[in-house]
């Protein structure tokens, strides 16, 4: 039976990159699209940003492909991943021959915490003009976070990085390190800890010297971004949000209402989302022929003017097309 994809192309450039992302899904591999909507036009319509039926179709389907909402991102995109209860929020930032990117070295794949931190949502006006926020650092979700970071890197053949601020943070960021040298004990696997500070420091000078970058939710939002300046720009950033049944696929960029309705959106993101998505569902050799028919119209073109060209989202997709 074919597999059935969640599709949620959004607001904005989602509208655009998302049909480009299922038809080369639907290209390479057989699978259900169920189409679903979500995001600031289905709110301005129904009053609700993610519509019931949206939500249950992710947390049904075997994947879901999401583009990217507006200004209700925060109301749509969250509840999604809880939906698929995805722990793990995966962002490889890697540069491309022939894309200008600041340091062409870099290789990098952030594992970032999904479910806690300071994004559990706990904020307080606790008397007039002082606020407070509790973050939430569980030794569960650290443990299943540095698992899966630590067999991700296997697998890739990764180095580890561990991102904390547990100097500062003793109790929180304490458990998470301490949760995280546990998992290292057990697989007898190396791994250095940085603090996040100087992490970012050395990501900008020295990105070549690391590879998979465990790290806290707020933390793992703000050090991706950085990566995705490294290597030329948010059009190229991938993203999944694993859980343990199923998962959620994603560019790392937003609805881009700069550019929207243009046409000349850079699909490359969704279309690297597309290709974790088949990984994902072990169809590891189309996942390969995705990514390697992606890096070539990056090497050669055309391309978008994100990256310097004057293509349009849909002349990008038919080269990809054409590679594949
Ligand atoms: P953004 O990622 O939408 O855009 C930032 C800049 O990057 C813009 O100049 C945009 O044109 C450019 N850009 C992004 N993706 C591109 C692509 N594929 N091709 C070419 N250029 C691209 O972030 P911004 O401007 O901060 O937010 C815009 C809206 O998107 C906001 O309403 C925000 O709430 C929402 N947002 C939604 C997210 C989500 O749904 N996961 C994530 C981030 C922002
Ligand atoms: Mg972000």
């Amino acid at each position: 039976m074919a597999e059935r994809v969640a599709v949620i192309a959004g607001d904005g450039i989602g509208r655009e990159v998302v049909p480009a992302a299922v038809a080369v899904l639907d290209r390479v591999g057989e699978f259900e699209f169920v189409e679903a909507d979500a995001g600031d036009a289905v709110r301005d319509e129904t009053g609700a940003a993610l519509p019931a039926e949206t939500r249950a179709l992710a947390a049904s389907a075997d994947a879901t492909l999401f583009g990217a909402a507006g200004e209700t991102a925060a109301d749509v995109i969250l509840p999604l991943r809880r939906a698929v209860d995805a722990f793990a929020n995966v962002r490889p930032a890697r540069a491309y021959p022939g894309v200008d990117a600041l340091q062409p070295e870099t290789d990098l794949v952030f594992v970032r915490e999904n479910t806690e931190g300071v994004y559990a949502g706990i904020e307080n006006e606790i008397a007039a003009g002082v606020t407070t926020l509790t973050r939430v650092v569980t030794a569960a979700a650290s443990r299943r976070l540095a698992d899966f970071g630590f067999e991700y890197a296997a697998e890739g053949g990764y180095d580890v990085t561990v991102a904390h601020k547990a100097n500062v943070m003793g109790v929180t960021d304490g458990q998470f390190l301490a949760a995280v040298r546990a998992v290292a004990d057990e697989r007898g696997a190396a791994h250095e800890e940085v603090l996040m500070d100087a992490l970012a420091t050395d990501l900008v000078m020295h990105p070549e010297d690391h590879g998979v970058v465990i790290c806290p939710n707020l933390a793992g939002d703000v050090l991706s971004d950085l990566a995705a300046g490294l290597v030329g720009g948010l059009g190229l950033l991938p993203s999944a949000n694993v859980g343990p049944e199923r998962a959620l696929f994603e560019p790392v960029h937003g609805s881009a209402p700069d550019i929207a309705g243009e046409g000349t959106a850079n699909p490359a993101a969704t279309i690297l989302s597309a290709a974790m998505l088949l990984e994902y569902l072990d169809h590891e050799e189309a996942a390969a022929r995705v990514r390697e028919a992606v890096t070539t119209v990056l090497a050669g073109g055309p391309r978008t003017p994100d990256l310097g060209g004057s293509a349009t989202t849909e002349a990008v997709t038919e080269a990809v097309f054409a590679r594949l």
